[in-house]
């Protein structure tokens, strides 16, 4: 009997096994993963990647500007991410006679590099398990979660004052494994950072929204920056006396290019996967949240693509709207399907069920007991806050002119007793916000999207679960249309000129105007409703559900110990550095197809349509390909390689992080996953999991022959 018991056991588990590309490990740790890498065709050692006693990889990795990975590319500083993690500073700088984004940005010189106000580059410096401290004073039989809760901020409050105390850097503590571990780490913040290049955005983001999260793929992705320090080599304000980062390490680059089955990892920071839920949970989010999150952007991006394809002026003004909500739209629809044809819920289904038969083999295992049944609960009684807080900020949160009227809040609340001076800063920020609303506003789109999304929220959601607005709008009304209809008419937020005229003239006793504008009073009324109704349940249940997922997470881990006590168990990204590592190659994504690994500069020219936006190829890349001019960047084949796959286990915020080979020489800049395989933050299969990256040759190609920025190939490692 027992043996069945256990042969269960290791055939359920097996299906979610590490398979040799899942997992994001900790640097750190790494020395537990070594053997398995070199197995794999690793050639240098984990020492190498990470260590505090001298230079190593980990001295050119970067946070780039609080959402991507950024690698150091020479020694005086030289950074690469990718184009759509700089696009906001490539769009800062660039003007109606210097439009960068278009046209592409090179500084020919070092003086020519452009700052950017408040970006930063975060590096690791070292980090310390303090797990015992953050947890002393938790008895984890008898502590309350409220109280651990509690006893836990104290804790670290505590920690990171004393480590304040004896550094100049940042320090952060972070919960690893759902709260059962927790890691102090030190960071240097660069806070002067600089825009060097970047490619037109017919190259960095060739394919557009209609190539995102999708293989094959053929986007030049990247754009470069350059770190500046004091002239003593400190992290510095801007100042114009600072000069270059000489960094500890720099990556040396390959022009080798990459085979089938070659070694990979990628150095980043991931930012948030959930590999560890239960099935309840699973399900929910991909049968129950997505579904909706798919179905409403999908409807307003119909809406969107409508008029965007009439109009050329609009296309351009929505073109960041569009990519903005396309982007979750499209990995949603992919996760959806991924998770089903994997059988993914039953798959966690039969693991939880096999979870709780080992925790009744034994009296110890007495927390986990009930666990699942718990779960089940739990979730029933958070779905319809879920879906609230789903409905509202893909409804009325994306009807433009209301969000644009809520950043007047506060100016609708001031009195005759707030001082001038802040009223003064409130229309100056009002004119701000006005300015940058027009400037990519299109009417007749918002009261489409308007009247959709009401009708949407209140077809779906129960009478109970709306806000006031939106029953009286059924009570009231005749129908959506005549309520979006007076909106629209009466609100004063459609009109540049009127509000301009409104600030001009704007003292205390008119802010009741504002207050009573109804696009102002429709997010009054809705984000009311949410704070009184939805928010406070919905944080209750949530706390309650990551206190239950640590006790899951500490039981997955003995669980593993026991019945696979080989398998490493990582921890879900969290926004700290991971390595992750895989093997480059082509994949299967359904019955009678076979991806190749790489793509090439023929495949663009295939795609070439100057019709489409996404399609279009610019004279200088065509006259390149045409005269062949490759120089040392094309591949053995002949051809220029533009992006490759691999089975590196990856996540967003991970775009920009380098690629490396089994030397630890950059291979490419990681961007995206392929669409089959986006459901990896959920649940990982090496078989159509992989990360695409854009191959360096091709972005040396750009920099050099495209562009003639070469001064900036002379100051990098390259290695023929
Ligand atoms: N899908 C990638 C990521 O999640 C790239 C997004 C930017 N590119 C785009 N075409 N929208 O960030
Ligand atoms: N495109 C993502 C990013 O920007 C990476 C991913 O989700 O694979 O970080």
């Amino acid at each position: 009997m027992k043996k069945i018991i256990l042969s269960l056991f290791i055939v359920v588990s097996l299906a979610f096994n590490l398979r040799a590309d899942e997992g994001m490990w900790i640097p750190m740790l790494l020395q537990n993963n070594e053997q398995e890498m070199q197995e794999m065709g690793m050639n240098i050692t984990v020492e190498d990647i990470y260590s505090i006693n001298h230079s190593s990889m980990k001295d050119a990795v970067v946070l780039f500007d609080g959402g991507c990975t950024g690698e150091i590319v020479s020694d005086k500083g030289l950074l690469l991410t990718n184009h759509h993690c700089g696009f906001d500073w490539i769009q800062y700088h660039s003007t109606v006679e210097h439009d960068y984004l278009t046209n592409g940005f090179w500084a020919m010189s070092q003086e020519e590099e452009l700052v950017c106000p408040g970006i930063t580059a975060v590096m690791l410096k070292s980090m310390e398990d303090v797990t015992d401290r953050v947890l002393e004073g938790v008895d984890e039989r008898r502590t309350s979660a409220e109280e651990r809760a509690e006893i836990v901020a104290n804790n670290i409050d505590k920690i990171k004052a004393e480590a304040e105390a004896n550094t100049d850097y940042q320090v952060i503590i972070r919960s690893f494994y759902n709260g059962n571990k927790y890691y102090m780490i030190y960071n240097e913040v660069f806070r002067d950072v600089r825009l060097v290049g970047a490619p037109p955005s017919n190259i960095g983001k060739f394919g557009g929204d209609t190539d995102n999260w999708v293989w094959p793929r053929h986007t030049g992705d990247f754009s470069v920056f350059r770190i500046y320090v004091s002239p003593d080599g400190k992290a510095a304000d801007y100042s114009e006396n600072n000069v270059p980062y000489k960094p500890n390490y720099h990556f040396p680059i390959s022009l080798k290019g990459v085979e089938e089955g070659d070694f990979t990892f990628v150095f980043g920071y991931p930012a948030r996967t959930n590999e560890y839920l239960p099935a309840v949970a699973v399900n929910q989010e991909a049968n129950v949240i997505y579904p909706v999150n798919v179905d409403l952007r999908g409807k307003i991006l119909d809406i969107y693509n409508k008029y965007q394809e009439k109009d050329p002026k609009v296309r351009i003004q929505y073109a960041s709207k569009h990519a903005h909500l396309g982007n979750g739209w499209k990995k949603w629809m992919g996760v959806v399907e991924g998770i089903n044809n994997f059988k993914g819920v039953e798959k966690k289904y039969d693991f939880d069920k096999a979870f709780t038969k080992w925790a009744y083999q034994s009296r110890a295992r007495g927390a986990y007991l009930t666990l699942i049944d718990e779960f089940e609960k739990v979730y029933a009684e958070y779905e319809p806050y879920r879906l609230a807080t789903t409905y509202l900020s893909e409804t009325v949160l994306n009807i433009e002119v209301v969000t644009f009227a809520a950043s007047f809040n506060k100016l609708s609340k001031v009195t005759k007793d707030t001082p001038q001076e802040e009223i003064e800063k409130l229309i100056e920020n009002a004119r701000e916000a006005t300015k940058v609303f027009f400037k990519d506003y299109h009417q007749p789109i918002d009261e489409e999207v308007a009247a959709m999304a009401l009708q949407e929220y209140i077809n779906n959601q129960p009478a109970d679960f709306r806000p006031e607005l939106l029953n009286t709008i059924v009570e009231k009304y005749d129908n959506v249309q005549s309520y979006v209809d007076e909106l629209f008419a009466k609100t004063m937020f459609t009109s540049e000129e009127d509000i301009n005229k409104f600030l001009d003239k704007f003292k205390p006793s008119k802010a009741k105007k504002l207050a009573q504008d109804p696009a102002l009073m429709a997010y009054n009324n809705v984000m009311d409703f949410y704070e009184k109704n939805v928010k406070t349940k919905a944080i209750e249940l949530n706390n309650k559900i990551n206190d239950m997922q640590r006790v899951f997470m500490r039981g997955q881990m003995e669980y593993h110990a026991e019945v696979n006590p080989d398998k490493m168990m990582y921890p879900d990204a969290n926004f700290t550095l991971r390595v992750t590592y895989g093997k480059v190659g082509g994949f299967s994504p359904r019955d009678a197809v076979r991806y190749k690994h790489y793509t090439t500069l023929d495949g663009i020219m295939q795609k070439e349509n100057p019709d489409i936006y996404d399609y279009v190829v610019t004279d200088r890349l065509r006259e390149l390909y045409e005269t062949k001019d490759y120089g040392r960047y094309a591949d053995k084949d002949g051809s220029i390689h533009v992006a490759f796959i691999a089975g590196n286990h990856t996540t967003g915020g991970n775009s920009g992080s380098p690629i490396l080979n089994a030397d630890g020489h950059l291979l490419g800049l990681n961007f995206d996953r392929t669409w089959e395989g986006t459901m990896s933050d959920l649940i990982y299969d090496p078989s159509i999991c992989k990360n695409i990256s854009v191959d360096i040759r091709y972005v040396l190609f750009i920099i050099d022959k495209y562009a003639g920025a070469t001064r900036l190939i002379e100051e990098m490692t390259i290695i023929e």
